[in-house]
């Protein structure tokens, strides 16, 4: 058990008290710093997602969006989407284009192997990612970024992620992807061939500058952390994973990805999508595909509002091997409330569940919608009290994390081994689409209707063209038929 608060743990993620102490700043999201805005008083603020929108250019997932993907899956979208938790998107709508089409496009999601200490935050992307693949039916390849935690840390040794990325491979496992379907690998080992090809194509078009920009490195960086963007953006590319997808680049430069992760990897993949309209293939018109996004906010810590779960605070969080007596104890000792301080107090004004850290809990891991705005109004209008709260939030707790404890205790060494073997993956796609030989479009996807001068390629124009021919020839035939029904009729 991790309860050691030390030096190192609060640099990665303060505890309240620490944070208390901090100078006003404004709020900063990438992929080494999560940080909500801090006041005048050093009090740091919840992170403001609306914010993060507008600031990234990401679009919001609004109902129209979750009504269509309803109405193109045939599933009740995941109570995650239903309950704005994954917010926000960068170019949904494509995928659900040709996921209506039978046209193929892939998950990719990843972890970065930093500690042994799973906790209830960290499955969040994954659980939602195995919805996706279940309600697609997709290939999901799964990035350990060991490489990544090594060069990130001034501490970390190589051998030391290593170990943490077999057991977090058995942790990600145990959320419970098809094996037939999932590719999960190390950077470490997987690096090379086609995958390191695109590696090179990704960090061929990246300046420093722009690196600076987007990461905010700086003189003193090392050159591994400048270089290593490549690396995570070029998974996205389905031509790294021949295995899966084939040999044939002409075809598969153009299968996009869908990347479902927490907002702070945004700034990946802007730099990836942006690469990916540059890049042509064999200099050709061409386009790599832009990876697609969907992004989840973040799970507080029990401290509330403003705090991230620390895997290294052991009282900021859930962990995943966590015993049901602990959970207990950590809710009723450390969960923020959003409840008055005296019984008569709430009873009159009730609770705010907008900071309750039990209700927010409730709104990530409770399924039952009718049930948990049973609990909102109850809570808010005082009827319920915190410790009754903490009580529902405290089963709930217990329950997903004795069937994570269930599963993870299934999955041994082989199982690893499997799933993280170069292999080709099974697949069927969407049932009610036109059966099409997956067909690989030129300037695929929005990279013509994003890529700037909004041109035709050669290859569109020759599409356009022959669409034009054939319905001439319809044309004419109905008319010829007409005039012969015409006839028909006459005689
Ligand atoms: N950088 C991520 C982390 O530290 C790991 C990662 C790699 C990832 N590729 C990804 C996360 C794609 C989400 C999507 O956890």
């Amino acid at each position: 058990m991790a309860t050691n608060v030390n030096a190192e743990a609060l640099k990665e993620a303060p505890i309240p008290e620490a944070i208390e102490k901090q100078a006003a700043s404004k709020q900063t999201v990438d992929p080494y710093n999560v940080q909500g805005e801090v006041g005048e008083d050093g009090v740091v603020k919840a992170i403001d997602y609306n914010k993060l929108v507008e600031e990234f250019g990401t679009k919001k997932i609004d109902q129209a969006l979750l009504d269509r993907l309803e109405r193109v899956t045939g599933k009740k979208p995941h109570r995650f989407l239903r309950r704005g938790i994954v917010f926000s998107h960068r170019d949904l709508e494509l995928i659900l284009d040709r996921y209506e089409k039978g046209e193929p496009f892939f998950l990719y999601t990843g972890r970065g192997p930093s500690s042994d200490s799973v906790h209830v935050g960290h499955t969040i992307p994954f659980e939602f990612t195995k919805w996706l693949q279940d309600t697609f039916d997709v290939p999901l390849v799964i990035m350990m970024t060991d490489d990544e935690k090594y060069l990130f840390s001034d501490k970390r040794t190589i051998e030391e992620v290593e170990g943490y990325c077999s057991n977090n491979a058995k942790d990600i496992i145990a959320v419970g992807f098809d094996p037939s379907k999932t590719f999960i690998f190390s950077d470490f080992q997987f690096m090379g061939g086609a995958f390191y090809k695109n590696v090179v194509r990704l960090s061929k078009h990246i300046t420093l500058n722009q690196a600076r920009a987007i990461f905010g490195f700086n003189d003193s960086t090392n050159i591994g952390r400048i270089h290593f963007g490549s690396i995570q953006g070029a998974s996205s590319w389905a031509s790294s994973f021949p295995h899966i997808f084939g040999e044939d680049e002409s075809k598969t430069v153009a299968i996009p990805c869908l990347i479902p992760c927490a907002i702070d990897q945004d700034p990946y993949f802007r730099m990836t999508r942006d690469v990916s309209a540059r890049l042509k293939y064999k200099n050709t018109n061409t386009s790599y595909a832009k990876p697609a996004l969907i992004h989840s906010r973040f799970l507080d810590a029990l401290q509330g509002p403003g705090t991230k779960m620390s895997a290294s605070i052991d009282e900021s969080a859930i962990f995943m091997r966590d015993t049901p007596n602990q959970i207990k104890n950590k809710i009723n000792k450390y969960a923020y409330s959003g409840g008055k301080v005296t019984v008569e107090e709430h009873r009159e004004k009730g609770g705010d569940t907008s900071v309750d850290v039990a209700f927010q809990y409730l709104r990530f891991f409770l399924e039952d919608d009718e049930e948990l705005e049973k609990i909102r109004v109850a809570y808010e209008s005082g009827e319920m009290l915190t410790g009754e709260l903490k009580a529902i939030c405290i089963k709930e707790l217990q329950t997903y994390v004795a069937a994570f404890q269930e599963r993870r205790a299934k999955v041994d060494d082989e199982a690893v081994r499997f799933i993280m073997e170069t292999r080709p993956l099974k697949w069927n796609g969407n049932p009610r689409a036109p059966i099409v030989v997956p067909q690989v479009q030129n300037g695929d996807g929005d990279a013509a209707a994003e890529g700037g001068d909004g041109k035709l390629t050669k290859n569109q124009l020759k599409k356009l063209e022959k669409q034009k021919q054939i319905e001439a020839k319809k044309a004419q035939k109905a008319k010829e038929k007409g005039e012969k029904d015409k006839g028909d009729a006459q005689a």
